[in-house]
């Protein structure tokens, strides 16, 4: 059986010969970071699993239990920092400029991280794509205007709910929620890299919530290798053909950190 450092030495090489490589994270990746996971032991808020929060249908039911929880998330991820994992696929993804990283998460992080690392620089190259929006970001329910707000949210009543700058709606999360459709642009993006991808690394995501769980399909289909960095086994671990059993933050920066990259092409 091998160990998880020959694992690392495996994912190591591979991510060293790609010339696109695509990250696809979840929850996982922001948990060492003090952000609890969906589905982990922390996951439950209350008695409430996410699917029952995250909907348009507990929205209309009550926006203000809705609204507890995003003020709850918002709370915990306004006091949380990147950790060594979202800082090394930052640095990576800065220097090497064929990586793109697509997220699930809506806390920031892959965003904080890109900033930080970039300095002085453009972060672009390093900025996720997130799939499910962000946390920070509100969006109107009636003139469906989109903007960012980090101020704390009171959900004691319908009256001290966030409401909507320009025509005084109720606001929403600017979240994909579970029956609702995802940016259309950042799907295909996402798609798109996953198809041409040399290496699709899955870091950190139960791999149950669609069609981000599907990218790591397509990168094998296309003859691609999949990578799955997790503590425990998913739904995405028999497409890969390297499995690291362990947290984001220990196999990470060892995978990512040093490669030195060819030039583009698919190889694998
Ligand atoms: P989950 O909470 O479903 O899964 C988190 C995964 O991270 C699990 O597979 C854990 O084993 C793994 N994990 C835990 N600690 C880890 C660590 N330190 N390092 C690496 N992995 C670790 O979260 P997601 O798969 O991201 O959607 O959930 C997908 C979507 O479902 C979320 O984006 C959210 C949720 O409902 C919306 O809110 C729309």
């Amino acid at each position: 059986m091998e160990t998880c450092s020959d694992e690392i030495e495996r994912a190591r090489r591979l991510i060293a010969a790609a010339s696109r490589i695509v990250v696809l994270t979840g929850a996982g990746i922001s948990a060492e970071s003090g952000v609890p996971t969906f589905r982990g032991a922390e996951g439950l808020w209350k008695q409430y699993r996410p699917e029952q929060l995250a909907s348009p249908e507990a929205f209309v039911d009550n926006p203000c239990l809705v609204w507890e929880w995003y003020g709850w998330r918002r709370d915990k991820v306004a006091a949380c920092q990147p950790n060594a994992a979202h800082l090394a696929l930052a640095r990576f993804a800065l220097g090497h400029g064929k990586t793109l990283i697509v997220t699930q998460n809506v806390d920031g992080l892959h965003a904080d991280a890109a900033r930080e690392v970039a300095g002085d620089r453009d972060p672009a190259a390093a900025l996720p794509v997130e799939l499910h929006g962000n946390l920070f970001s509100l969006r109107c329910t009636a003139c469906q205007h989109v903007w960012r707000d980090s101020t704390a949210i009171d959900a004691s009543s319908l009256d001290t709910l966030p409401i909507c700058p320009s025509c005084r709606g109720l606001a929403r999360p600017h979240i994909v929620w579970f029956g609702e459709s995802l940016d259309s642009g950042h799907v295909s993006r996402a798609f798109c890299e996953a198809e041409l991808a040399a290496v699709c690394v899955v870091i950190g995501t139960s791999g149950v919530v669609q069609p981000a769980a599907s990218i790591a399909a397509v990168t094998a289909q296309a003859g691609g290798e999949v990578i799955e960095i997790n503590p425990d086994e998913t739904p995405l671990t028999a497409l890969s053909s390297v499995s690291i059993r362990s947290g984001a933050v220990a196999a990470v920066p060892p995978i990512f950190e040093g490669t030195s990259v060819s030039a583009p092409g698919r190889d694998s």
